[in-house]
């Protein structure tokens, strides 16, 4: 399958390069982020407990997730601007930890695989468990400064709960035991604090065409 996987930890600045890199490559686009954060917002709309495996891979099981370029639909409704507040990002990486969840996303993830006949896939675990046969695997990640300074000018949220969030979501994401944040062995890894994002996006580009052999 022609996927190019790009994992990293939040605010990496995964979305832009892997949107750019779609865009240049003719493939789909798939934010695997954006899948998690519906689930996490069904979950607090329901007031189930976050931290109940069971009930919230209930949750994963049942609700409609179709994630679109930039816009997320949960059941049918766009919910684009919702799954983006703080409250969600402080909520999606104790949901993203629950094997239930996981399993629920990733046969979504290789569905929509199927259907594209390959893509531009983002996420944490993409490289490593989702699509390990993936063309190409990129880890992009930077400073959590740099990380920080992005989100807040991209949100406007306060600075310091910023650092807070992606602190925690960072120790979550690769701390937990399904599938924990890591370079795949056989990734390439670009630090985005000091490479510029068309450079990124030029490298990642050149990587695959290279590999792609049409
Ligand atoms: O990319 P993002 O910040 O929107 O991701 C939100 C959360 O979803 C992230 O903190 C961890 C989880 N996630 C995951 O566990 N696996 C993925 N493939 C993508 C995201």
């Amino acid at each position: 399958m022609r996927v190019i996987a790009i994992d990293g930890p939040a605010g990496a600045g995964k979305s832009t390069v892997a949107r750019e890199v779609a865009r240049a490559t003719g493939l789909q686009y798939l934010d695997t982020g954006a899948m998690y954060r519906c689930v996490a917002l069904s979950v607090l709309r329901q007031h189930i407990d976050p931290f109940n495996e069971e009930a919230v891979g209930h949750v994963a099981r049942s609700v409609s997730i179709d994630v679109q370029g930039v816009r997320a639909f949960l059941d049918g409704v766009d919910v684009s601007a919702e799954i983006r507040t703080p409250e969600i990002s402080n909520t999606v990486s104790i949901i993203a930890a629950h094997t239930p969840v996981r399993d629920a996303m990733r046969m979504q993830q290789r569905q929509w695989i199927e259907t594209n006949g390959g893509g531009v896939v983002e996420g944490r675990d993409i490289g490593t468990v989702v699509f390990p046969d993936a063309v190409l695997k990129v880890f992009l990640w930077a400073s959590p400064e740099v990380r920080a300074t992005r989100r807040v000018d991209q949100t406007g949220d306060d600075f310091d709960e910023v650092v807070r969030n992606i602190t925690e979501r960072d120790r979550i994401d690769s701390t937990r035991s399904d599938s924990p944040l890591r370079p795949a062995d056989d990734a390439v890894s670009l630090n985005s604090s000091s490479i510029a994002v068309g450079d990124v996006v030029a490298t990642i580009v050149q990587h695959f065409q290279e590999r792609d052999g049409r």
